[in-house]
């Protein structure tokens, strides 16, 4: 198995009155693929900008990877860190969401702006958002 996290600009803003509407379907999408490729993970939101942990088999995780880079909802996908994992971070989580009114902005900032931040710490901050 696998865990792969990413940035990303997203096209979905918390200011739109779609805004509840399209992450809804967003992660909708998330939950039945998710699912069926036993893919598990975090999905952050923050002042428009993605972050995502992918876990789960390798070839699942890469081959959603490259179909979430073709997004139209998202653009400037940046890869952070990929590691091989023996368990599970988020495990029961088909995919934990945390963005606004929480503010994850912290874990931004720790990427920013060399990217060269340790996975786990990352891993770490995100779930310490969600119960997990
Ligand atoms: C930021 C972001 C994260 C996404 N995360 C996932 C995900 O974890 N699982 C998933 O199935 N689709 C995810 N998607 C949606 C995929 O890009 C894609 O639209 C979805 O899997 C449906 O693909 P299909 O129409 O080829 O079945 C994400 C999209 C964006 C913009």
């Amino acid at each position: 198995m696998i865990s792969l996290i990413y940035s990303s600009q997203g096209l979905i803003f918390y200011q739109s009155p779609f805004y509840f509407q399209r992450m809804a379907t967003l992660l909708a999408q998330c939950f039945d693929k998710n699912v069926k490729l036993r893919i598990t993970g975090i999905l952050g939101l923050s002042n428009g900008r993605f972050m995502q942990v992918l876990e789960g088999p390798t070839h699942s995780v890469e081959d959603m990877f490259a179909a979430i880079c073709r997004d139209p909802r998202h653009f400037d996908v940046r890869l952070i860190s990929t590691r091989s994992i023996a368990e599970r971070r988020f495990g029961s989580w088909s995919m934990a969401f945390v963005g606004p009114p929480v503010n994850i902005e912290p874990v931004f900032d720790m990427i920013d702006p060399k990217m060269t931040v340790a996975h786990e710490d990352i891993v770490t901050r995100l779930a310490s958002y969600i119960r997990c």
